[in-house]
């Protein structure tokens, strides 16, 4: 959700501030702020805006004062709109001490009466600003210690939260804890930083320390203290990031989105790297994969659709029942779960709350926590037993493609893995599919020649109000997240179907020349016949008929081929073109591509 960072140190903090918040926007960007404590004359010193990182970057120019601390964050607005005053920091009354969050403080309305009752005065909406009051007060109380404040507040708060905060009395010093949201340290010589994610400070350092739930980072120029709520000093848990800066750079690209798509076969490749034939000890140590009657699959958004497909792979192969639900809904119906339950939460970010809460519930229930996650070390598979983790490395556009493809690629080799040790796989099916998997990356290098006649067929429809995507069994799913996909970066009406159930309502809402995506199953599959007499269907009431198929298809007014791979797999191949459509769309209605409207890549509040 808001992108959140701190440094202080050797350099002047706005540069290094605002750098962290460039690279953190994808998290949000309805409006930006920095505070910095000044050097001469140790004063706090801010500047919000609403609006995206630019519209503060524009109203800086010369006048900032050196200071060699400060924060910065980048909102996704949840409670209060965007406007300036919403933005954040947020200062106590005395103008002296800034706050910055992200999360939903749940109880903050009870805690805004209660401190406007003492006198404290709010000047915005959001529940954020009441941290800012709470920390001043209690800070008082505890001598002026900022960190012993901070320990007091997150005690008296419910809810998610990241928060930093500073005060002037003690330049060089910023306070950070977390709450079912992420923060890391960064690490630096003679400077450290605190932010929600490490891109922030990647470029400075790749030393970064985590924070464990419920714990508070007091950190100086020189000194990190992590401790938990009751004071207690804890160790540091410090790793090596494995990437590198250049990772989360366009490269040449007009936008990362199209950066992300054209590395989808490396990013495939590498996820199925050394694991085609079977997921190695590491992966699965911790887990009885054995002892499972139940597989349950929960994610949010676009890894939602790649479980989706997953059930499919999974049910065919292991034999087992796969139910795949949104996590957002699981928890609140009381599923039943239990030690046999196998759990698998798939997440790009790792962080993203739905999924974090709905696997904690099962987890409880006694589930056994397989996780598919792209992000190393973050929340998701620090609490599972289990991760196969994806190496799609880092996805900055907010709408997701190759963290998508390296997810499906996990649902294979899960489905493989357990059709392997529960026999249900036979030997020559299994051979099929492994050399399949490993001809991926090349044929989606084929798709990819195919983007720009694509692209210019896309404009044709960039005026159209609706797109409805078709598909049957795996396709069924791609044609989900193919609508997502146009909803998230062109904002026009997009649904995806399965093909058989179009005739039950849906066709009534195809007018002559609503332009339909259909998802065709592979030639000669069971499904391809009946798939091509929906597209008859639709085609008869003035649909215009984009076709994805591996072969010529008569009724398709637009073909776009694709090379032929296993049933199963092919929706790691008919994804791309519906990714470039998309894509395509935003840039033909004048949209943000990397960054659309109202959206915000790692969602961590419920
Ligand atoms: C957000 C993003 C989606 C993403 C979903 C799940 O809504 O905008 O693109 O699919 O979260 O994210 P995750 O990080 O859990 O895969």
């Amino acid at each position: 959700m808001c992108g959140i960072v701190g440094y202080t140190g050797k350099d002047l903090a706005l540069g290094p501030v605002l750098e962290g918040l460039r690279k953190l926007e994808y998290r949000g960007y309805d409006s930006a702020g920095i505070a910095l404590i000044t050097d001469a004359g140790e004063k706090l010193w801010i500047e919000k805006r609403a609006g995206k990182l630019g519209n503060l970057e524009e109203i800086l120019g010369d006048k900032v004062p050196n200071s060699h601390s400060g924060i910065g964050h980048t909102r996704w607005a949840t409670h209060g709109g965007p406007t300036d005053e919403n933005a954040h920091p947020h200062l106590d009354n005395e103008g002296k001490l800034a706050v910055i969050h992200n999360g939903i403080i749940e109880n903050y309305l009870e805690l805004r009466q209660q401190l406007e009752k003492a006198g404290h005065i709010f000047k915005s909406e959001t529940d954020s600003e009441s941290v800012a009051h709470l920390l001043s007060d209690s800070r008082k109380k505890h001598g002026g210690d900022l960190a012993a404040a901070m320990r007091e507040v997150c005690q008296q708060l419910r809810g998610s939260f990241t928060l930093l905060a500073i005060h002037s009395d003690q330049p060089g010093r910023i306070v950070g804890a977390r709450r079912n949201s992420p923060l890391v340290v960064g690490v630096g010589d003679g400077e450290n930083f605190l932010a929600s994610d490490v891109s922030a400070f990647i470029s400075h350092t790749k030393r970064a320390l985590e924070l464990g739930q419920d714990e508070v980072a007091d950190i100086t120029a020189d000194a990190i203290v992590i401790t938990n709520l009751t004071g207690k000093t804890l160790p540091h848990n410090e790793y090596e990031i494995s990437w590198d800066a250049s990772a989360a750079e366009r490269g040449g690209f007009e936008h990362f989105m199209l950066k992300e798509i054209f590395e989808q076969p490396k990013a495939i490749a590498d996820t199925l790297l050394g694991r085609i034939s079977g997921l190695e000890s590491d992966v699965t140590k911790g887990i009885d994969l054995k002892n499972i009657d139940k597989v349950v699959i929960i994610a949010c958004g676009t890894a939602y659709h790649a479980g989706l497909v997953g059930k499919y792979a999974i049910e065919k192969w292991a034999n087992i029942a796969v139910d795949v639900e949104l996590a957002s809904e699981y928890r609140y119906r009381e599923p039943s779960v239990d030690n046999k339950t196998l759990l698998i939460p798939i997440s790009q970010s790792g962080e993203t709350m739905d999924t974090l809460m709905a696997m904690r519930y099962a987890k409880e229930k006694g589930a056994k926590v397989f996780a598919v996650c792209n992000t190393n070390g973050s929340t998701i598979p620090r609490e599972s037993d289990a991760v196969l983790y994806t190496h799609a490395g880092p996805e900055i556009a907010v709408a997701s493609t190759k963290a998508f493809e390296t997810q499906l690629i996990a649902m294979y080799l899960i489905g493989l893995h357990l059709g392997r040790i529960r026999g249900t796989i036979s030997a020559e099916l299994m051979a099929e599919i492994e050399s399949e998997l490993s001809e991926l990356p090349a044929k989606v290098e084929q798709v990819l020649e195919t983007v720009e006649p694509l692209r210019e067929l896309t404009r044709k429809f960039s005026k159209s109000t609706s797109m409805l995507f078709l598909g049957r069994h795996v396709g069924f799913p791609t044609a989900l997240e193919g609508a997502l996909k146009l909803k998230e970066l062109a904002y026009m009406h997009a649904e995806g179907f399965a093909g058989g159930e179009l005739k039950h309502g849906p066709i009534a809402l195809i007018e002559d020349g609503t332009p339909v995506v259909a998802i065709m199953p592979a030639a000669g599959s069971l499904l391809a016949e009946k798939m091509a007499s929906n597209i008859q269907e639709v085609k008869a009431r003035g649909a215009v008929i984009i076709a994805i198929a591996d072969s010529p298809l008569a009724a398709a007014n637009h073909l776009v081929r694709i090379p032929t791979t296993h049933e199963f797999l092919q929706p790691v191949l008919s994804v791309v073109p519906l990714q470039v459509i998309a894509y395509e769309m935003a840039i033909a209605r004048g949209n943000d591509v990397d960054q659309p409207r109202n959206l915000a890549k790692s969602v961590t509040v419920e």
